[in-house]
């Protein structure tokens, strides 16, 4: 299991949720995970119900059986401070910096640089040691950018790294892509059971392939639960052997009596046209479920939350991703 887990996928399909389920999941028996949110949006904060997080390394959660959900939320200012003052040694010239609005400039003018910063940040937590020599972390979960942008944010160290030829900007890209390239990392991509959202995931996974990223897997979001079995799909399609066969069916199970044109006859129209209205989403959810299939990378699904998001659903869901060996 690769140590760095970045969770992308079209936007609204549970990115967030699915990375806060996956450090939860990630963190049973003892271990200790830290999600990190790249985009200042504070979505993990909201889903675990605790106050803004601040650009701290704080405790949010406790797994079953006692591992730890450690959360930061990256702020790409306070990055770059850190970042200068890594290979620097700015000291109070740093807070000059901030001062003068040089870091605004920074993050905002230089192409990449917010982004080289932002990954370097989750890398140096996947590489950190303790005193004794372990991990700080046994993994690190990123809330990443949508998949129209991850490849390109996960590739930025390319970049910056074919601009500074020398020097500790140009070690820290490399070092940083060595991370985002390996097996010690694993992209996975959201997605729900409909036609845009999966082609963005088919296109996101192509986009990261041909960059040479570490695909990870693919994980289908607010699943509906499936009302009819394939048997009696068939018999929706057939139409009209279906209308006597239920008008049969109800009228045995007691619903409008045996008189002709009693409650039996008048159940079967409706009831038929929400059977015609499932069965066209089931077919449209199994072409879905091909194209899926077809990126050749392990598929997981999780339900819809009918009572909506909260902590206990969070928590159901981890369960879930344990139980379909993700974790
Ligand atoms: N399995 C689920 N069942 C029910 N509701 C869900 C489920 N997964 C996510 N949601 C809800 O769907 C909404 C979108 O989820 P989330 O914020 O995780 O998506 P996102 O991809 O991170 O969105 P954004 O692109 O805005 O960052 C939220 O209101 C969330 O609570
Ligand atoms: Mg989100």
């Amino acid at each position: 299991m690769s140590r760095l887990q970045v969770v992308s996928g079209k936007g609204g399909t549970g990115k967030t949720t699915v990375a806060a389920a996956l450090a939860l999941a990630l963190a049973t028996e003892g271990r200790r995970t830290l999600l990190v949110e790249v985009e200042g949006r504070q979505g993990i904060a909201q889903l675990f119900e605790t106050e803004a997080l601040p650009y701290e390394e704080r405790k949010i959660a406790v797994a079953p059986g006692g591992g730890e959900v450690y959360a930061l939320a990256i702020d790409p200012e306070l990055a770059l401070l850190d970042y200068l003052q890594m290979f620097y040694k700015l000291g109070s010239a740093g807070r000059a910096l901030k001062k003068l609005g040089a870091i605004d400039f920074a993050t905002t003018v230089a192409p990449g640089l917010r982004d080289v910063l932002l990954t370097g940040k989750a890398c140096e937590a996947v590489r950190r040691k303790d005193k004794r020599g372990r991990f700080a972390y046994d993994y690190v979960i990123m809330d990443a950018p949508p998949t129209g942008r991850v490849t390109r944010f996960l590739n930025v160290n390319d970049e910056v790294a074919g601009l500074a030829r020398i020097g500790p900007i140009h070690n820290q890209a490399q070092a940083v892509m060595r991370v985002l390239k390996s097996s010690e990392t694993a992209v996975h991509m959201v997605t729900l059971l409909e036609e845009m959202p999966v082609q963005e995931t088919a296109d996101g996974i192509g986009e990261l392939r041909a960059a040479r990223l570490p695909t990870g897997r693919v994980i289908v979001n607010m699943v509906r639960p499936a009302l009819l079995e394939e048997a009696s799909l068939a018999l929706v399609r057939d139409g009209a052997p279906a209308r006597t066969a239920l008008a049969r069916s109800l009228s045995a199970a007691g619903l409008g009596g045996a008189r002709r044109g009693g409650g039996a006859e008048r159940l079967v129209s409706p009831l038929l046209g929400q059977a015609a209205e499932y069965a066209e989403r089931h077919a449209l959810e199994c072409d879905q479920r091909a194209v899926l299939a077809g990126l050749g990378l392990p598929l997981h699904e999780l339900p819809l939350l009918a009572e909506g998001m909260d902590l206990a659903g969070l928590f159901q869901l981890a369960a879930l991703l344990r139980e379909q060996g993700f974790a």
